[in-house]
């Protein structure tokens, strides 16, 4: 029995606000641990004051569990005799309720029993995948991404992990870097706000639940001005940039309670975020108090010596402990180093007792030492992988998450009535390109394609022909005759094009994002059969397609929509969904323009103002100044309006607020959402501030027709920035407000003075 939930209650199904089906036949829902912090407190300490320095350096190791599954083979053994002697802290890809139990049967052989954390990078789903963050950030919606963490904690929990290591909040301004796919864009507004949805998704109110795992804030810090957007790169930041831009989500991650932090590759202005105890010790534990531990990502702490910031694995190990590393993964600089450099006294034992505190408080409140199997409950695992209603949320989640970047004509949304459609592309059929990277436990068999999903939603009075045309890559023109020939047969030409899942992601960072191979000239081919041509792209990054953009008749971008995808995508295509969705990323005309993010814009002292004017101005003498797509761009399948705007007062004193409000109707004959944004510039200031920042936002449905008031807060700290001193000042004066459908599609403008 397929049970269909009204779909506008799914977040609150989801978030146990509302009973079910799948609830019904659930166990009531899973209750935190009841251990009070003090009561954690007091087992902490106790515990702490019976183990050896060798027992708590073991707690601060982590190791990758891929070996440690499956047959005996000699790091099996290595990996089993450590867990048993109690010199592991923590698993990673360890997963599913047989393998975590196994493993953790070994740790509870140890003399103290302190049972192993297990971790998973469960970036955008566990067993259904989600689209990836970059995607879910295009849906600005942040109930919907709040749901789709949880579902993913969910799942994972149930299938043995108690930690995700995400959300990854670094700030991404460059299409360059693989790693955009996996956050929030280029935004630090917005980034902040997803950072904090996606921690409550992952982590719910309180920990202890086993329908929630830890959440990881990561990758500490500004990783995403790797330089060249190469990764592992160096980074140089001014204080300003750093703050302002970078530690924004960051702090909203913390605020929000997340459980764990994970550093970063990078340098910090010559200092490896690993050993620098800036970041680590001055601003995260220091001014931030954050309570939480700290785990190194994969080998960072002994790439301190390949970097030249360390002599040996020892120093590494003494530089990253004294900056606040708490945990060392995959690293074994810990484990081989630490307890030595204790004994030699040229590292504190405070040092030591504090990380193992922090770690141990966490097994704590996850409930691990009343039961370390709690989350490894194989009744639980089948029935949560197999709710249909986690597939449901995922399925709403791509559609929200589609952008409709051009329809002219009304090319979309199809027609039932259409006799014909072309599905051509390197991506129409494909599967496991959807997912995207960074998919951890995915069933391909489960994932529907473009193809699929067309091929459910179509009529039975509709032909879908299909034919390839070319590979993504490569340049062989062989499939583009027969993709031609099928077009002419059809009414219109569905396009699917892109990147593969392993074209995106970690350690891909790219000096050319033009699609790749021939696409485009396949596209040009099937154009000029004078058929409408609607592109559907895939991708984890902003790419460059410009045939594309300027013939097409239509484009949708994809990104990589996840399991549910294909579906997604033809409620999309045929108007069941109406797309909503709004860049979070700039998407250049060419990596020439890079860095070319919305906020990076200044008015300069010689601004260009009309596209070819005298030459003596800050401008390309071979591109325009403006990107493809802007930040905050995406149409619909209707239109909306902005008018009345009323400014509650003209001016306002520190401690008070504005209310800045207008009217938002649909004009069109389809009901649709709007994400309406406000931008704000001070444009007088002791440091020059950008042409416009990303201050608020809301996402308002719409039926055809209807309008509604809409309401924005100003406050002093919406006015606000570094100064050259590092304080959070908003000066007085007079700050420009815009308001408008994309960072460049402003509707109404107005001017509010701070006395
Ligand atoms: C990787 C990534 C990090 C990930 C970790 C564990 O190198 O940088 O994001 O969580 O290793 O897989």
């Amino acid at each position: 029995m397929t049970f269909s939930f009204p779909k506008l209650l799914l977040p609150l199904l989801f978030l146990g606000l509302l009973p079910g089906p799948a609830a019904m036949a659930q166990k009531k829902k899973p209750a935190p641990t009841t251990a009070s912090p003090a009561d954690i407190e007091r087992r902490v300490a106790d515990l702490l004051a019976q183990m050896t320095l060798e027992e708590k350096v073991g707690q601060l190791n982590q190791y990758s569990g891929r070996e440690v599954t499956g047959p005996a083979n000699d790091r099996k053994n290595t990996l089993l005799t450590s867990i048993r002697n109690g010199q592991v802290g923590s698993m990673l890809n360890v997963k599913g309720v047989h393998d975590t139990r196994e493993i953790q049967a070994e740790a509870l052989k140890s003399r103290l029993k302190i049972p192993l954390l297990f971790s998973l990078d469960v970036i955008h789903g566990y067993q259904t995948t989600f689209p990836i963050p970059l995607a879910e950030a295009a849906s600005w919606d942040l109930d919907a991404i709040r749901l789709g963490a949880h579902v993913a904690a969910r799942e994972a929990a149930a299938s043995g992990i108690h930690w995700t290591f995400a959300p990854m909040v670094d700030v991404g301004r460059d299409p360059r870097w693989g790693r955009v796919m996996e956050g929030a864009g280029e935004d630090t507004y917005l980034s902040a706000q997803i950072a904090r949805a996606r921690v409550l998704g992952f982590q719910g109110e309180k920990l202890g639940g086993t329908d929630a795992v830890m959440a990881c804030a990561k990758h500490f810090a500004a990783y995403g001005a790797a330089t060249a957007g190469r990764d592992y790169n160096a980074v140089d930041l001014s204080p300003q940039q750093l703050w302002e831009t970078y530690l924004p989500p960051f702090k909203a991650a913390a605020d929000a309670g997340v459980a764990t932090f994970m550093n970063s590759f990078n340098t910090l202005n010559g200092i490896p975020a690993t050993s620098n105890a800036y970041l680590q010790r001055d601003i995260l534990k220091g001014q931030w108090q954050y309570p939480g531990f700290v785990v190194s990502d994969w080998g960072s702490i002994k790439e301190l010596v390949t970097w030249g910031y360390a002599a040996d694995k020892a120093d590494a190990a003494k530089k990253a402990v004294t900056a606040g590393s708490d945990m060392d993964m995959e690293g074994d600089v810990y484990s081989q180093s630490l307890a030595q450099l204790v004994k030699d006294g040229r590292v504190k034992i405070d040092l030591v007792d504090d990380a193992v505190r922090r770690i141990l408080r966490k097994k704590f409140e996850l409930g691990l030492f009343d039961d370390a199997y709690r989350f490894s409950d194989e009744k639980r695992e089948k029935q949560v992988l197999n709710d249909p209603q986690n597939r449901a949320a995922a399925r709403q989640m791509a559609q929200k998450s589609l952008v409709l970047l051009k329809n002219e004509n009304a090319t979309l949304p199809l027609g039932n009535q259409l006799r014909k459609i072309a599905l051509i592309g390197p991506i129409a059929k494909s599967r496991r390109d959807l997912d995207g990277s960074w998919t951890v436990n995915a069933d391909t068999a489960r994932i529907t394609s473009l193809y699929d999903g067309l091929r459910q939603r179509a009529g039975k009075a509709t032909e879908l022909l299909y034919a390839k045309g070319c590979t993504v890559s490569g340049d062989s023109r062989a499939g583009f005759d027969q993709a031609v020939a099928t077009a002419k047969n059809a009414d219109v030409i569905v396009l699917a094009v892109g990147e593969t899942w392993d074209m995106t992601g970690e350690a891909k960072s790219r000096t050319d994002i033009h699609l790749p191979g021939v696409q485009e000239e396949l596209f040009k081919a099937l154009k000029a059969t004078g058929k409408p041509v609607v592109v559907v792209v895939f991708g984890g990054r902003p790419l460059i397609f410009d045939a594309i953009a300027e013939q097409a008749d239509a484009i949708l971008y994809a990104w990589w929509p996840g399991s549910e995808g294909g579906l997604a995508l033809a409620d999309v295509l045929y108007g069941d969904y109406n797309p909503a969705g709004k860049l979070p990323i700039t998407f250049p005309r060419n990596v020439g323009q890079i860095p070319i993010a919305y906020n990076q814009q200044y008015n300069t002292g010689r601004p260009l103002l009309k596209p070819g004017e005298n030459r003596y101005r800050s401008a390309y003498i071979d591109a325009p100044n403006t990107p493809r797509y802007a930040f905050g761009y995406g149409l619909s399948y209707t239109a909306f309006t902005y008018s009345d705007l009323k400014i509650s007062r003209p001016q306002l004193k520190a401690g008070e607020s504005v209310q800045v409000s207008f009217t938002l109707t649909n004009t069109g004959k389809v009901a649709g959402e709007e994400v309406a944004q406000l931008y704000l510039r001070d444009p007088v200031a002791s440091l020059v501030r950008p042409l416009r920042e990303l201050k608020d936002f809301r996402k308002i449905s719409l039926k055809p027709g209807e309008s509604k008031t809409v309401t924005f807060t100003i406050d002093k700290d919406k006015l606000a920035f570094y100064n050259s001193t590092l304080e959070w000042v908003a000066e007085p004066g007079k700050f420009n407000l815009m308001i408008g459908s994309a960072s460049d599609d402003i509707r109404l403008e107005g001017a509010v003075e701070l006395q």
